[in-house]
């Protein structure tokens, strides 16, 4: 397994953040995720101090639906970036955290009622408008709160970039945004334009996400700022800002080549400028949204080892006591990751397992082959990069309990959400004798 982020291994030990992972085994308990604040502050910074401009204002908004809890909006705060939320719950945590309204900017396809209100209660900045019918009910909400808000209006540029199909968002067919091909979009924006309650900041896009390639996210770039330039043609609309969201691909396991962040973020914020200069454009703010490419590698998930198994076949097994419920995306889009067994971390891999869960599914399993040293019962596996789309994809399915999340930096050991109880778990069932 590569080393990721502060991960050490000394007297065939693995430490994150200076801590043995042992360590955080008897404190917490298994399963448990762990967050390596170092290397999720490192990535706050990267993108920070590379998304910049002397001539356009770049913002950075972390995509929360990768990973958030209430000290997670708290971190992303200190490091001043801004954050997106897709949904009521969402939103009330980073509220929760103290998280500054005016940087938070609220996306989903379809927000209910409720969740409109609750932005409007709550003071949130931004809203990305999906369609025609979420700008018509925002309009008469606003107008009925006398609230005005900041909006930008998701666009789907029709770009395909090489990703799996169910984290594709752009191609025609998609449920998110609106086609910039749809022969009615000047008309949505023009609807837009006219509301005395939206501030109409700009247009978004996401064409994806686990993108490797460059050149996807520079397409998306031309097609955006083509399509600024008929609206300015055909509407004499000038928008002020533009969001690009997020996608950047992450090293989760071998043949994974993400792009190298700090030199191309500075090439594409510089290629927006000139881009916009170029079509005489009056962008002078500029939005990216990443999640994965923040929090994936400074996540880990560490597990106990039940036992192992050989089938008649000749497969043979190592079973965890987490699987699916903690980390759905292998069972999803046949994700791959790497893994270590901790406290052998030096022994040599020599034996083919396929590491499988607890739950009641045949496909319970985290990973297909990988050599890992000889395995026993008590053994602690940890998987590496798990920390996007595993913690808040999380089902109590087969009523297995939710795991704790403990922080790691310098040498000490912080929870981040405390372990699920039995209590927990049945506290919001209502008896029926
Ligand atoms: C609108 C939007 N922005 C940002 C993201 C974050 O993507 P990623 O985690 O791949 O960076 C997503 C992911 O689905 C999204 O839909």
């Amino acid at each position: 397994m590569r080393l990721l982020g502060s991960m050490k291994v000394e007297d065939n030990k693995l430490s994150i953040g200076g801590v043995d992972v042992a360590t955080l085994a008897k404190e917490y308990g298994t399963p448990l995720y762990i967050i390596d604040q170092e290397e999720l502050e490192d990535k706050c910074r990267l993108f920070k101090e590379n998304f910049s401009h002397p001539d356009l204002r770049g913002e950075v908004a972390y995509a929360s639906k990768a990973f958030l809890t209430v000290g997670m909006a708290q971190l992303i705060n200190k490091e001043g970036l801004s954050i997106d939320v897709v949904s009521g719950g969402e939103l009330y945590t980073v509220h929760k955290a103290g998280f500054p309204m005016d940087r938070v900017y609220f996306h989903g396809n379809n927000k209910t009622l409720e969740e409109l209100e609750l932005a409007i209660r709550l003071k949130c900045g931004n809203i990305i408008i999906d369609n025609r019918h979420e700008a018509k009910i925002l309009g008469e909400l606003l107008e009925k709160h006398d609230y005005k808000m900041n909006v930008f209006l998701r666009v789907n540029p029709g770009i395909s970039a090489e990703t799996h199909d169910y984290i594709k968002t752009t191609t025609d067919d998609s449920k998110f945004g609106e086609s910039i091909f749809q022969e009615d979009i000047y008309q949505i924006l023009r609807d837009i334009k006219v509301q005395d309650y939206m501030n109409f900041k700009g247009l978004h896009c996401h064409i994806g996400s686990q993108i490797f390639e460059e050149e996807s996210f520079l397409r998306a770039v031309d097609e955006m700022l083509y399509f600024y330039q008929l609206v300015k043609n055909e509407l004499d609309i000038e928008f002020e800002s533009i969001n690009l969201g997020g996608g950047f691909g992450v090293y989760y396991a071998e043949g994974d080549r993400p792009i190298d962040l700090g030199p191309f973020l500075q090439r594409m914020i510089d290629y927006i400028y000139q881009g916009s200069r170029r079509r005489e454009l009056t962008i002078r703010h500029v939005l990216i949204e990443p999640g994965r490419s923040i929090i994936s590698n400074a996540g880990s998930t560490l597990y106990t080892v039940g036992g192992t198994k050989e089938t008649y076949s000749g497969k043979k097994y190592i079973f965890i006591d987490g699987g699916m419920s903690d980390n759905p995306r292998p069972a999803l889009y046949q994700a791959k990751y790497e893994a270590i067994i901790a406290n052998k971390a030096e022994e040599a891999p020599d034996t083919l397992y396929t590491v499988a869960g607890k739950l009641c599914e045949s496909g319970d399993v985290l990973i297909e082959d990988i050599k890992l040293p000889r395995a026993e019962a008590g053994d602690l596996l940890l998987i590496s990069s798990t920390g996007a789309y595993t913690f808040s994809m999380f089902s109590n399915y087969n009523r297995v309990l939710r795991p704790a999340v403990a922080l790691v930096k310098g040498g000490s050991p912080r929870l981040m959400v405390r372990r699920q109880t039995y209590e927990d778990l049945v506290s919001l069932d209502e008896e029926l004798i």
